[in-house]
């Protein structure tokens, strides 16, 4: 044993994913050709595994920002927020996404990995409670490590699991930082938010709530889930990022607490990194307005999600729970799915491959995202390439 000798399970796991050709995991995309389409293995393929929801990544007016703030403040910020790496946009950003989201307080961070960790580790300290939905995303485990505080998971989406644990913490759950996310970015699944909100409340609990996959997405002004569900005065915090309907890099937290304004001196994913770039900063502001402005780009996004789920239900797959811009496709052998990957995209479609033991269930997945960028064909492509699988599939199966 050596000090290398633990990535010989990851080496042993890669080079077995190679027997089948391309490697799924880091797949390279040659040439950009827009919000949904690029050249993939030479060919051009459908991506329909971006969290691009809105296809704001060549909107001419969030481009169009970031040129002008790369010619006018430069390339980098070379800097963190609490040293050099301030400048009049990010306080402008921060501003804006304060009205946006109608709170007092907004804090801007590097990325949305940082922001939620660092909130995680920040709120929650030595005597207090993390109690988290055991599907929560990489960032919020790894804050909870830095906390120190004491960690506790409730079942995925389960409010009757979250009561139970509630009422064993007694007094102590007035100490506790509940932590959920709006949507679940592998199933594509809602959290029941209304009734996490009710038991923080009954509970005297804090509440934290990662937007990450739902704002531009759920809401009339497309706020969130919490919008959407009418509890956005109960939710301490929410944090989201702008790397996925923003289409671009970085991450928030909004809050009505005036501790957010206080978390700055605290986090140390704030404090010890370099901002933003001033052209990220400049799209994003230019991606919110157009949220904000109410354009048709959610209606597009839905529409798509919706022909998508019904074609790929319709074509015999089972799915996740839910319609919505993630549309989660099980497959049961991990091998099948490694196999249909590779046929999706010898089809020109790319989707996301998941295999234990990345997967929240016991099942691999084929993780399909929309895009309101996507067109009505693009969708159809999609549904028939996985109706090919499963008729290869029925065809194998009867003849074995
Ligand atoms: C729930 C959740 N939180 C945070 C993040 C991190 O965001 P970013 O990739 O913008 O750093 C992600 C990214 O996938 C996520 O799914």
């Amino acid at each position: 044993m050596s000090l290398l000798s633990k990535f010989e399970a990851h080496a042993q796991i890669r080079d077995g994913l190679l027997e089948h050709g391309i490697l799924p995991f880091g797949v390279v995309t040659e040439e950009i050709l827009s919000p949904a389409e690029g050249i993939v293995g030479g060919q051009k393929t459908i991506l329909a595994g971006t969290n691009n929801y809105l296809g704001l990544t060549f909107d001419p007016g969030c481009i169009e920002a970031a040129k002008t703030a790369l010619d006018e403040e430069g390339t980098g910020t070379t800097g963190s927020r609490m040293a050099n790496g301030t400048y009049a946009g990010h306080v402008a950003l921060e501003r804006e996404l304060a009205e946006f989201f109608d709170k007092q307080y907004a804090l801007v961070f590097t990325t949305g990995f940082l922001a939620t960790m660092g909130l995680v580790s920040t709120l929650a300290g030595r005597d207090d409670v993390l109690l988290i939905d055991g599907d929560c995303h990489a960032s919020i485990y790894d804050g909870c490590r830095l906390s120190g505080a004491d960690i506790v998971r409730f079942r995925h989406n389960d409010p009757a699991d979250l009561e139970k644990r509630l009422r064993r913490l007694g007094e102590r759950s007035r100490n506790t930082l509940i932590v959920a996310e709006g949507l679940y970015s592998m199933l594509g699944d809602q959290a029941p938010l209304k009734e996490i909100v009710a038991l923080k409340e009954e509970f005297d609990a804090t509440l934290l709530l990662d937007e990450a996959h739902s704002v531009g997405i759920f809401g009339r002004r497309g706020r969130g889930l919490a919008e959407a569900e009418g509890v956005e005065g109960k939710v301490d915090f929410v944090v989201g990022t702008f790397s996925k309907s923003l289409g671009s890099v970085g991450g928030f937290c909004v809050s009505n607490h005036a501790e957010l304004d206080l978390v700055k001196f605290a986090a140390r994913s704030y404090i010890f990194t370099a901002s933003p770039t001033p052209s990220v900063v400049a799209s994003t502001r230019a991606a919110l307005k157009l949220l904000a402005s109410g354009s048709d780009l959610r209606t597009r996004l839905w529409r798509n999600a919706t022909r998508l789920y019904d074609g790929l239900t319709a074509a015999g797959f089972r799915l996740g729970p839910q319609a919505g811009p993630v549309v989660a496709v099980f497959v049961d052998d991990p091998d099948r799915a490694i196999r249909w990957w590779h046929q999706l995209l010898d089809q020109g479609v790319y989707v996301n491959l998941v295999i234990p033991p990345a997967t929240p269930v016991n099942s691999s997945l084929l993780r399909c995202s929309l895009s309101a960028a996507h067109t009505t064909a693009h969708i159809d492509h999609i549904i028939e390439a996985f109706a090919a699988l499963s008729a290869g599939q029925r065809v194998a199966e009867s003849s074995g």
